[in-house]
């Protein structure tokens, strides 16, 4: 009875997000979740600039980059040490590179600098510059690589 008490008062410290990530999940676990979320960056990215020559589709890039700025604000926690592709290798899916933890403050430099980009996306896409839209959207790509550059292992 007791250790069922303790269950659900677990479940919902989880459902209230308070559990830290590297807490709550193996270090295996931490890379696949951090791995889906990157993912997700990846399709809002798609969907900027598939709606990117439109006015019309401005609300929606102002919802994409929103989805992004929020990523990137949490990037930095999603690499707690012990994480790094040689301490969980996964069969090679992680790149991880063990220079993140080495140059912390310029990776979450480099999460920060997407956050920015996310932000000014929100902004201008608020607006119907289209043309203004078009040169912010092509700043995703530098400061994605920006990290991936240093940080990220190629993908095979
Ligand atoms: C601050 C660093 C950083 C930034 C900024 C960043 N990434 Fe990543 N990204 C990584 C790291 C590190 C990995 C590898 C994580 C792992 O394997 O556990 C990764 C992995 C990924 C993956 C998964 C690839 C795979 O199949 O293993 C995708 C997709 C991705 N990033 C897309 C993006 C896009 C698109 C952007 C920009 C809009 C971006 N990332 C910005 C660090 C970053």
């Amino acid at each position: 009875m007791k250790m069922r008490t303790l269950t659900l008062a677990l479940v919902a410290v989880a459902g209230l997000g308070l559990v830290p990530l590297a807490l709550a999940q193996s270090p295996m676990q931490v890379h696949e979740t951090r791995v889906t979320s990157m993912k997700d960056i990846g399709g809002n990215l798609r969907t900027i600039n598939e709606s990117q020559k439109e006015v019309a589709n401005h609300a929606k890039i102002v919802a994409a980059a929103t989805v992004i700025q929020n990523h990137a604000k949490n990037i930095p926690s999603w690499f707690p040490p012990g994480t790094d592709m040689a301490a969980v290798a996964n069969g090679g899916k992680n790149h991880a590179k063990v220079e993140i933890w080495a140059n912390k403050a310029e990776f979450d430099g480099a999460a920060k600098g997407l956050e920015t980009v996310s932000a000014d996306m929100i902004r201008i896409a608020a607006g119907t510059d289209n043309n203004a839209v078009q040169e912010q959207f092509k700043k995703f790509g530098p400061a994605c690589g920006a990290c991936h550059s240093k940080f990220r292992a190629p993908l095979q």
